[in-house]
C-alpha cells in the first residue's frame, strides 16, 4: 500500500510523513499485532525526508525519488506500507501526478487556517489538489481516483479554527479525519532528530491517525 502525503505548499508534510511512518511501525492492533513494515519515499526535491532518515538513522529505508516517473520507478514489497512525502504540488505537479497514479490513499496535510484553505480550494493560477486527484483516474490501473482524506495539523486545542475548517473542507467535498495533530514545539523540532520511541504526548495524534484509518478499513 502506498500513501501519498500532499499539500500545495509547505504544510507539515515532511514532519507528518516521518512521524506517521513511525506510528505505522509502532501502533499495534488486532489487525497489525506487531505494527507494520514501512518504507519512505522522498518525492520532494528538498530531499528533507531522505536527509532526516540519514541523520536520525531511521529503522526503515527512505528512497529519494523526486521524479515524474515515480509510478514506474518506485519499488515496494506487497507487505510494506509506502509513505511518500510529495513536495509542493504548486511547483512540482508533475511529480505528484506520477505518485497519484499508484497511490492507494492520499493524505492532504493542512493547518486550519485561511492561508492553507485558500491555496487548497481556490488557488489563483494553480490546479486544485482535488482536480489533480480527479485527473489521475484515467491513468490508474482501476480507472478511479484514490481515496483521499484531510489531516489537520498545527491545531490548537479548543480553538474554533479546527471546527470551522473541518466544516469548510467537508462542504468542499473533502473527508476530514477526526484525529488531528497539535501545534507543538516537539513536533516543530522533530525533523533531523531520532523518531520517538513511543507515540505518546504530542506524538499520540499519529497513532490516532493510524487507528482511525484502520477502523475505516482504509489501511491494509
Ligand atoms: N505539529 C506541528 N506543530 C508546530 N510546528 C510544526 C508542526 N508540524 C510542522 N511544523 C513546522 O512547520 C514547518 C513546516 O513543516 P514541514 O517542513 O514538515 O512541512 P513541509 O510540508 O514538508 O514543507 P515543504 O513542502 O516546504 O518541505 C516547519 O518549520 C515545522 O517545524
Ligand atoms: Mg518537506
Amino acid at each position: 500500500m502506498l500513501i501519498a502525503n500532499v499539500s500545495p505548499r509547505t504544510g507539515g508534510k515532511t514532519t507528518d510523513s516521518g512521524l506517521l511512518a513511525r506510528a505505522l511501525r509502532t501502533t499495534k492492533s488486532k489487525t497489525a499485532p506487531n505494527g507494520r513494515l514501512v518504507k519512505g519515499f522522498d518525492a520532494d526535491h528538498s530531499k528533507q525526508f531522505w536527509q532526516w532518515a540519514q541523520t536520525a538513522e531511521f529503522d526503515f529505508p527512505v528512497d529519494a525519488l523526486a521524479s515524474a516517473r515515480f509510478h514506474r520507478e518506485y519499488e515496494l514489497a506487497s507487505d510494506v506500507i509506502g509513505v511518500v512525502d510529495c513536495g509542493h504540488t504548486e511547483n512540482h505537479p508533475d511529480i505528484t501526478d506520477s505518485v497519484l497514479r499508484v497511490a492507494d490513499l492520499v493524505i492532504l496535510h493542512m493547518a486550519p487556517t485561511s492561508g492553507d484553505f485558500e491555496r487548497i480550494v481556490e488557488p489563483v493560477d494553480k490546479t486544485t489538489i482535488a482536480d489533480m486527484i480527479k485527473r489521475c483516474a484515467p491513468l490508474r490501473e482501476d480507472g478511479t481516483p484514490p481515496p483521499a482524506v484531510v489531516l489537520m495539523n498545527r491545531t490548537v486545542a479548543n480553538a474554533s479554527s479546527v471546527k470551522n475548517y473541518r466544516k469548510e473542507m467537508t462542504a468542499e467535498g473533502w473527508d476530514v479525519l477526526t484525529a488531528t495533530i497539535p501545534r507543538n514545539e516537539k513536533l516543530a523540532q522533530a525533523i533531523g532528530f531520532p523518531l520517538p520511541e513511543r507515540m505518546t504526548g504530542p506524538f499520540a495524534g499519529f497513532e490516532a491517525v493510524v487507528l482511525e484509518l484502520e477502523q475505516r478499513g482504509i489501511l491494509s
